[in-house]
């Protein structure tokens, strides 16, 4: 199957007799009617997990499921999870593919056959992933449970997790419909990925006997045993894999990390690793942060088949889902871009060919002065998922966690790996004994990757109240935003020269950006500024990921879009610190590997 765009959907096709649903893409179905009884015995009792989580001695248990389908084993599966999670202490990560994405309104039908999972299933609405190919997790902190939803087709999803050491799983599903009906989830390609993602006691459970099959993971490390089948099956398989493997001697338990920088990247770690119970110190050089007062979610999406139309995509959905739960003054008011020219206009009609009508809604200028009360003359398409934050609002929000410890006006100078990690800061102060280290230091981790660039910035606060009505950010060349606190922010000015408050500054050049929305004489309705720098990368992908052994990390080269990336990738150094299944693919993750510009 071609790479499709992450938001091109794929369409099930499928019949329905008693709200059960049949493939017409696969002619089979997607399981019996005594479903729970079935997953207990096919893939719960075969891989032995009530013993194996009543004895578990790390923080979380891997099961990874080929054939997501409805989700129906998820919900069984959780609701196990959640009944022999001792304490609720640990956490269960589920990762899981399938080549179609869920559709909400097929799941709720399904799910309402079984009051059984209703608790399960209505915390999967409430949580429930914008429809997108690719990699969404999803967090269940009631339950401790992870979420990794991968849309893709088997061999090029299993491949998008080969290469990292927490990918690694402690049980699989095998569930993707009769092999004699569906070999493509059953090809040696498929096992030998599987060899490759498994480890030491791997197990896994499946439906199927068929003879290949078993050879296949026979060929492939696993210790196979054909016992009694479900229901009416005469057999089915299960089996351990017993190749030796370094891998379950590394998983070291994070203790206490450093995070130099608390901009928007630095606390959304924290605030990750905190909620993992991890002791984290932030240390910032500034004393009043002087955070950026109301920014724009930016949702101008990528159309390449490419990691970085990837991750601006899934860096976006995340961000929204994230600052949905954690900042109650988030509003989802939507993003509109104005058709203003030649490069504006293909761009919108390459978004609307991908026949996305619940994210992109074409509006004409009437009706985008009338829904804002301004006048103007162009066109636009509004993206309905998106909004605006105070980045000062949520650090606050974020900071308060009671495992977080914020240590202001200490200018980061170096550190060594020395009894742990050691921190030396320009006062002379030093602070040791840290597991790990994440450098989210903005402009001044150019110190390390020469390559960021700054480019310095400004915008500016209007008290005009001709934009008083305005309902979401408006862009055009750039952009204002609805009114907060009396004012509209608009932006924004981008310079290669530092800029100092009290500097005097050309915010003229905002109004020429904004003309269809401001005129000259709003000059003279400037209420506030604020002054920034931006950090961004020659490819324009931001860097995440390890410099050293493992334990130090950098996370920056954010650009213009700290507010949509800033959550996902501070979610994929916590996964990588914590010995989690990343969020996002091997890809994406080489992509911006804070060292693909080293020789
Ligand atoms: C004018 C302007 C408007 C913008 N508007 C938007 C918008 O609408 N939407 C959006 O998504 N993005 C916007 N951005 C971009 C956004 O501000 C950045 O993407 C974001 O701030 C990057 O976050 P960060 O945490 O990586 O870095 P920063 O916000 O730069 O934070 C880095 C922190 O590290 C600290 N630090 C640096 N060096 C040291 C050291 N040696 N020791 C200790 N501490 C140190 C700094 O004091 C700082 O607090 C805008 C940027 C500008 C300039
Ligand atoms: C039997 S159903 C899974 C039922 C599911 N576990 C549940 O609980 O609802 C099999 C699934 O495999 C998916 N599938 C089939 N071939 C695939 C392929 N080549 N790549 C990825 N997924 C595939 C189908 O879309 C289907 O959803």
């Amino acid at each position: 199957m071609n790479k499709l765009h992450p938001l091109k959907i794929n369409s099930r096709k499928l019949s329905w007799e008693d709200n059960q649903p049949h493939s017409l893409d696969y002619d089979d179905r997607f399981f019996q009617a005594n479903v729970i009884d079935e997953t207990q015995e096919v893939f719960i009792t075969a891989n032995n997990l009530k013993d194996r989580w009543q004895n578990l001695e790390k923080d979380n248990f891997k099961i990874a499921e080929l054939g997501f389908g409805f989700g129906l084993n998820f919900l069984i599966t959780a609701k196990f999870w959640h009944e022999h999670n001792l304490n609720n202490k640990k956490w269960l990560d589920y990762v899981s593919i399938d080549c179609f994405s869920l559709n909400i309104e097929d799941f709720k039908k399904i799910v309402k056959n079984y009051p059984l999972l209703k608790e399960y299933g209505d915390e999967l609405v409430l949580n429930f992933p914008i429809e997108c190919n690719g990699f969404t997790r999803i967090d269940f902190p009631k339950f401790k449970i992870r979420l990794t939803l991968i849309i893709n087709n088997v061999d090029d999803a299993l491949v998008s997790l080969v290469g990292n050491d927490n990918n690694k799983f402690d049980a699989w599903y095998f569930d993707g419909f009769d092999p004699s009906k569906n070999i493509s989830m059953w090809s040696p390609n498929v096992f030998s990925n599987i060899n490759l993602l498994s480890k030491e006691n791997t197990t896994f459970g499946t439906y199927t006997a068929a003879g290949f099959v078993r050879r296949g993971l026979e060929e492939n490390n696993f210790n196979v045993s054909k016992v009694k089948g479900f229901g009416n099956k005469r057999h089915r398989l299960q089996g351990v894999f017993s190749k030796k493997d370094k891998t379950t001697q590394l998983e070291l338990t994070p203790k206490k990390v450093a995070i130099i920088g608390s901009g928007i990247a630095g606390t959304c770690l924290a605030y990750k690793l905190a909620n993992q119970d991890i002791s984290v110190d932030i240390f910032d050089k500034k004393k009043d942060l002087n955070l950026n007062p109301w920014a724009a979610m930016y949702p101008k999406f990528s159309l390449g088949l490419d990691p970085r139309s990837d991750l601006l995509v899934q860096g976006y959905l995340y961000a929204h889902r994230f600052y949905t739960k954690v900042l109650s003054g988030y509003k989802n008011t939507g993003i509109l871009f104005l058709n203003n020219g030649e490069d504006r206009d293909s761009w919108i009609k390459r978004i609307l060919k991908l026949d996305r009508d619940d994210l992109f809604v074409k509006l004409t200028a009437d009706e985008i002065n009338t829904q804002n009360k301004v006048s103007q003359d162009y066109d636009g398409i509004k993206i309905n998922i998106g909004g605006c934050i105070s980045i000062e609002e949520l650090n606050k929000a974020l900071m308060q966690h009671e495992n977080i410890n914020f240590i202001s006006e200490q200018n980061f100078l170096s550190y060594k790996l020395q009894d742990g990690i050691k921190l030396e800061f320009d006062n002379g102060k030093t602070f040791n004994g840290y597991t790990h280290l994440v450098l989210c230091s903005g402009g001044s981790l150019q110190s390390l990757i020469p390559k960021i660039g700054l480019k310095h910035g400004a915008i500016a606060g209007f008290d005009n109240k001709l934009l008083k009505n305005i309902q979401y950010p408006i862009n055009n060349n750039g952009y204002v935003l609805p009114e907060c606190n009396g004012i509209n922010w608009a932006g924004s000015i981008y310079s290669n020269d530092e800029m100092n408050t009290g500097d005097s500054i050309n915010y003229q050049n905002i109004i020429e950006k904004n003309n269809h929305l401001l005129i000259d004489e709003d000059i003279s309705h400037i209420k506030s500024r604020w002054i920034g720098t931006r950090a961004s990368l020659p490819d324009y992908l931001p860097v995440t990921g390890a410099i050293e052994k493992e334990k130090v990390y950098a996370l920056g080269g954010l650009g213009s879009r700290g507010l949509s990336l800033a959550p996902l990738l501070a979610e994929t150094i916590m996964n990588e610190i914590c010995n989690i299944p990343s969020p996002i693919s091997q890809e994406v993750k080489e992509a911006i590997s804070p060292l693909r510009f080293n020789d």
